[in-house]
């Protein structure tokens, strides 16, 4: 039977970089999740007997969004709902299931790489039929409904056993339970050399995973210690608990920093990895060296060709306005486009289904490539391994290599987490009001707010984050997080290029020190913020 539900309206069910995120306790409220999955369905078209992919990362409440999401998922007419096993599948596999299975769309149940557990974050993001995020006139769309919502529909069912494999019915909908890892590790072995790697690993090379108690366990235990034969114990942290283990599931070198211990400072294993709460983001790491996820997507980008699903060269190459220019050199050389999209995946969508591009990253530790419509943590540590089977030197060897060829892209990202969002904003503004007078002074050649025109659908996205761009090349951008649930996160990134060979040892922090503190003054961070220096450097 189905119901009618009358409700009434939740203030700030905005969707941002990455779908609606929220805490958790918010997400408790009755109607919270169901105003929102109605708001959803309410703003699509055509999606009557379709099929729907539903799956989460695992985190605490994932289980009862997922039963509600069902029900009303058969309520307001789907054909079919493939859902992973315990309500489990990473953002790249539910990427790859709707594309594969042709489906109509997935809800995605995440807050990616936020803490978990009842005080952690919650989130429900909507992925269309190339596999990709919901565009911004969409999501606009969802929330401009979620402001008069008056009733939604639920199916009155029983829950449905998502521990046990198969295909049911509930309430005329067909359920399938489906194994969450299956489709994706096949998908793995159509592009990468297994064989190589195997003897790779076969020859002694050691690998460190570590899974960070979230949903890429299963999927990293299946691959790599099954497919590829790595000993037991390869993937650290590879149960999803709910809360993470009360971590932080995020793949940088301070929330992984044990791994990061382990392999830059301890220099114990030969390659180390590290993904993220849904399976999106990667962390690459090799004896003694932390590869930045700028120079990372260049690296791959160089070496595509050396693994069989890129064997034929790339199209062109994509990355956020904020990643660092290096790619930009590689595509220069490949004779390829590269191009520079807003902060957050959906801008990569455009270009992939269009064709232009093969391979997209940002440097908050996405990458990804045509095989899906969002960014893929394994698919990055697999496509490493599939250049280090066939190169057959060390991960130091081939960053150096690289820098020696293009030059080293000197980067840092600084992040003032959970500042007062007015201060943030009159920083914001503050630096607007004087493009004009900033141009000229301290090496700027050009201040603006990045805005890009999408060459495939022809959207316009202002107001992307402002750059301060220097006459060497050097680069100081400020943005605002999108993602964050509690006042204002101000993320700077700073970058400078160096060709010198004999300058491409030094440390980024030293390196970039005088940037460093312009970015600083020039915007006034310790007036406006109340803080003198970034609460996490990545
Ligand atoms: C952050 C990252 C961005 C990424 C997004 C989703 O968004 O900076 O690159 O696409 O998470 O993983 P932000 O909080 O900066 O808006
Ligand atoms: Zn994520």
């Amino acid at each position: 039977m189905i119901r009618s539900i009358a409700t009434t309206p939740f203030a700030g069910q905005k969707p941002g970089t990455s779908g609606l995120r929220k805490k958790v306790r918010e997400f408790q409220q009755p109607h919270y999740a169901e105003n929102y999955i109605q708001s959803v369905f309410d703003s699509l078209e055509g999606h009557a007997g379709g099929t729907l992919v539903i799956g989460g990362d695992g985190r605490f409440h994932n289980a009862d969004v997922i039963q509600t999401a069902i029900r009303m998922a058969a309520a307001n007419g789907f054909g079919r709902v493939l859902v992973g096993r315990d309500g489990l599948l990473s953002t790249p596999a539910a990427s790859h299931l709707i594309r594969k299975y042709r489906a109509f769309g997935g809800i995605i149940l995440s807050a990616s790489h936020n803490p978990g557990g009842p005080d952690g974050d919650f989130g429900i993001k909507l992925n269309l039929a190339n596999g990709g995020p919901a565009p911004e006139k969409l999501t606009d769309d969802i929330y401009a409904r979620t402001g008069t919502i008056r009733e939604y529909r639920i199916a009155d069912l029983p829950a449905v056993d998502l521990n046990k494999l198969g295909e049911g019915q509930a309430g005329g909908m067909a359920v399938a339970v489906i194994d969450p890892v299956a489709d994706y590790a096949a998908l793995m072995q159509s592009l990468f050399d297994f064989d190589a790697m195997r003897s790779l690993i076969a020859s002694g090379f050691s690998i460190a995973f570590d899974a960070m108690s979230a949903v890429t366990g299963p999927y990293a235990h299946r691959i790599l210690e099954g497919l590829l034969g790595c000993p037991a114990g390869t993937v650290m942290h590879a149960t999803p608990l709910p809360d993470f283990g009360g971590h932080h599931p995020d793949p940088n070198p301070v929330h992984a920093g044990d791994l990061t211990d382990l392999l830059v400072t301890r220099r114990a294993a030969d390659f180390g990895a590290a993904s993220d709460g849904d399976g999106d983001r990667n962390l690459i790491l090799g004896r003694g060296i932390y590869v930045t996820p700028s120079d990372s997507l260049a690296i791959l980008a160089a070496n595509a060709r050396l693994t069989p699903g890129y064997a034929q060269g790339l199209a062109g190459i994509a990355r956020s306005m904020p990643t660092s220019t290096a790619a930009d050199r590689v595509a220069a050389s490949l004779g390829i486009d590269c191009y520079e999209t807003p902060t957050g995946w959906k801008f990569f969508g455009s270009l992939l289904d269009a064709g232009l591009i093969t391979l997209c990253g940002e440097e908050s530790f996405g990458t990804s490539s045509s095989h899906v419509r969002e960014k893929d943590g394994l698919w990055a540590v697999l496509m490493w391994l599939n250049i280090l089977a066939r190169r057959r030197e060390s991960v130091a060897e081939i960053v150096t290599g690289h820098w020696r060829e293009f030059g080293r892209t000197y980067y840092t990202r600084h992040d003032y987490e959970e500042v007062d969002a007015d201060g943030a904003d009159r920083l914001m503004a503050g630096l607007r009001a004087r493009f004009v007078t900033l141009t000229g002074q301290h090496g700027i050649c050009r201040a603006d707010d990045f805005a890009y025109d999408d060459p495939v659908d022809g959207s316009h996205s202002s107001g992307q984050g402002i750059r301060l761009i220097f006459e060497d090349g050097g680069r100081i951008v400020y943005r605002l997080s999108g993602t964050g649930t509690q006042g204002a996160t101000l993320r700077v990134y700073i970058e400078s290029h160096e060709a010198d060979p004999l300058r491409h040892g030094l440390d980024p922090q030293q390196t970039l020190a005088r940037l460093i503190d312009l970015s600083r003054s020039l915007a006034g961070i310790a007036a406006h913020t109340g803080r003198a220096s970034p609460s996490i450097i990545t």
